[in-house]
């Protein structure tokens, strides 16, 4: 699933020269934006009944619904209740998109989350 967002990565704890050094242009002070991907890998059993671990139409409405109507045209560092107090990059945002999502997936789990911050870079989380 897709969505933009506005993020700075900004260590407050560090100088601002180290943190130019650290982070680059995701370090400006002015905000920027990313295209980001997250791609959502889901397991469990099969059921009987519907032959289903789970719905897609459920999968895609919770991801909608718990992330990406949250983090969607907004700035991640200012608006997002699940990004409050930590630093939006990459490896950070799929963590918390991890545990955004992964209590509302019964009886599903989530085995792997893949977030895009480009074209060319993702992080990829299998929740250890
Ligand atoms: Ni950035």
């Amino acid at each position: 699933m897709q969505f933009n967002a506005a993020h700075r990565v900004h260590n407050p704890a560090l100088s601002d020269e180290e943190n130019r050094a650290l982070f680059g242009k995701c370090n400006n002070p002015n905000w920027h934006g990313h295209n980001y991907t997250l791609d959502v890998f889901v397991t469990g059993a099969v059921d009987e009944r519907t032959g289903y671990v789970i719905d897609l139409a459920k999968v895609k409405a919770i991801v909608q619904r718990e992330v990406v109507d949250k983090v969607d045209h907004r700035n991640l560092n200012l608006e997002v209740d699940f990004m409050q107090g930590i630093i939006p990059t990459t490896e950070n945002i799929v963590v918390a998109m991890w545990r955004a999502i992964e209590p509302h997936l019964a009886p599903g789990h989530l085995s792997r989350l893949v977030l895009w911050e480009t074209p060319n870079n993702y992080v990829e989380y299998d929740g250890r």
